[in-house]
């Protein structure tokens, strides 16, 4: 299977007909290839986005949101067919890779929900005979740069919300999943998107994302990824004065006291820290327990970890699928070095796992480092696999602080049974998302999804939030008194 691009409604080949292959991350096989575009490819997608956004503004909201119905029906109806794409693509397994479709489909029909509403607001003027109102308008082109860990999902919450509201899009999908946006980019085809609305260019981040950036007929730029890249973005858009959306990961902490229902705690840990093999940006890799309990906690979550079955996701026994590449196999691993080296106690895992079946793949023993300082690098950056650092404290007050200790304000979690704990900490912790009795997984689509500090920069995926990365506000004035009123002047 080749990915090319999709431009003016058709699958063109791109200007330097370079590609890079597919792999299955599962047992390395080869599942096809994608296009390495360049910035020429870009200029031919915005000069179809530009023609196509003019006409697409002045279809009516409800009859843009038909579009979106259709497609969540489409979404629907092959929903089994693109997770097992995403499994063999991406390699969460299977389960989670229904449940991603699932939120794609939500959104969908959450997002045509909103052709019927796009509120703005009517305010009475200070003036007499005076009508004033705010309406949301495009912004016009926006440029989407979506990540490998949930190849569907994100490019959904970024373009449903986009294109209800009459922008035309440009996407950037990551180059280890496009098979996901062939997908996502046949749907809106058959859905029946005019041709340019969506535009599809696939390739590197460097050349690809650079020229989206810098290009200066896209308006907006939402983009989720690392927080190295996004501060790059953000830098470039700055001084272009460009609207940009960044969303960065995480450092996300579950937080277990000492009133808490151990068992409960311990299967919120497990989901939230090596479902999708911990490559989630909201994945929990911190848990700050109460020395109190701490050794029971530690117990059970071992022992419910021998039973983690490790394999291609594609098994429905499998609960642990592989990580993307070998060289995010070498950054966890590496990263589990750092943490022995600066004196965490290891208590599982630790090591690649290559034996048998799993000889091709790229897969890491889920891990759990104990005794680990706020401090320490294990327990500040964003590893993105499947470690998780126990680090003990001797207070509630404590526990948030130390969950405040990072760079990062994505998602938290609290296991208590005290409503006035519940209460404080969904007040205090400083993070975008607060969960209390679940992981720090499983952000709900008609909810802003994204988190404070080096998380991002202030803007929000998914829910009503979106619509504010994707719209102006315009404010209208109408006076129907027949003469000249002058605000400020004429209300005495
Ligand atoms: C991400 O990892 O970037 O809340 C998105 C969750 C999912 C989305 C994660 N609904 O874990």
């Amino acid at each position: 299977m080749t990915v090319d691009n999709f431009i003016d409604g058709e699958w063109v080949v791109s200007e330097k007909e370079q590609y890079a292959p597919i792999k299955n991350p599962a047992n390395g096989e080869t599942l096809g290839e994608v296009a390495l575009s360049t910035a020429e490819d870009v200029e031919r997608a915005v000069a179809a986005a530009k023609k196509a956004q003019k006409q697409w503004a002045l279809v009516p909201a409800p009859q843009r949101a038909e579009v979106l119905y259709r497609v969540g029906l489409l979404l629907k109806e092959r929903k089994e067919r693109l997770a097992r794409i995403l499994t063999m693509e991406m390699g969460k397994v299977i389960e989670e890779a229904r449940g991603e479709v699932q939120e794609g489909i939500d959104m969908a029909f959450y997002m045509a929900g909103e052709g019927r509403r796009l509120f703005g607001n009517t305010t009475p003027s200070e003036l007499k005979d005076k009508f004033a109102m705010s309406i949301r308008v495009p912004v016009g082109i926006v440029g989407i740069i979506t990540p490998w860990n949930f190849p569907i999902a994100i490019a959904t919450w970024k373009s449903f919300p986009a294109i209800v509201a009459g922008n035309a899009v440009i996407w950037k999908p990551a180059t280890e999943t496009p098979l996901m946006a062939r997908e996502l980019i046949n749907i809106f085809a058959e859905a029946g998107l005019p041709n340019g609305v969506i535009n599809l260019v696939c390739g590197s981040g460097s050349k690809v994302g650079t020229a989206m950036v810098e290009h200066p007929d896209i308006d907006v730029i939402s983009f989720t990824g690392s927080n190295e890249v996004g501060r790059t973005i953000a830098e470039k858009c700055g001084k272009l004065l460009k609207r940009v959306s960044l969303e960065m990961g995480g450092k996300n902490a579950i937080i277990v006291m000492d009133d808490a229902d151990l068992d409960l705690a311990v299967e919120g840990i497990l989901w939230s820290a090596f479902g999708t093999s911990g490559q989630r940006c909201t994945a929990c890799s911190r848990v700050i327990v109460h020395e109190k309990v701490k050794e029971d906690l530690e117990e059970k979550l071992l022992e419910r970890m021998r039973y983690l079955k490790i394999g291609d996701g594609l098994d429905e026994e499998v609960k642990v699928g592989p990580v993307i590449n070998g060289n995010a196999l070498q950054k966890i691993h590496e990263y589990v070095q750092i943490g022995r080296g600066e004196g965490a106690v290891l208590l599982a895992g630790g090591y690649i796992l290559n034996d048998g079946e799993l000889a091709d793949g790229y897969y890491y023993a889920p891990s759990v480092f104990t005794d680990v300082e706020p401090s320490m690098r294990i327990a500040q950056e964003e590893i993105f696999g499947p470690v998780v650092s126990i680090i003990p404290v001797k207070s509630f007050e404590e526990a948030i602080e130390v969950n405040n200790s990072v760079t990062f304000g994505l998602s938290s979690s609290i296991f208590t049974r005290d409503i006035n704990k519940v209460f404080t900490a969904q007040r205090d912790l400083d993070t975008g998302i607060v969960y209390v009795n679940a992981g720090t997984t499983g952000a709900e689509i008609h909810l802003p999804f994204g988190g404070t500090k080096g998380t991002g920069n202030g803007h929000r995926d998914s829910g009503v939030a979106a619509l504010d990365v994707f719209t102006e506000w315009k404010s209208v004035y109408i006076d129907f008194s027949g003469k000249l009123q002058r605000a400020q002047i004429d209300n005495n």
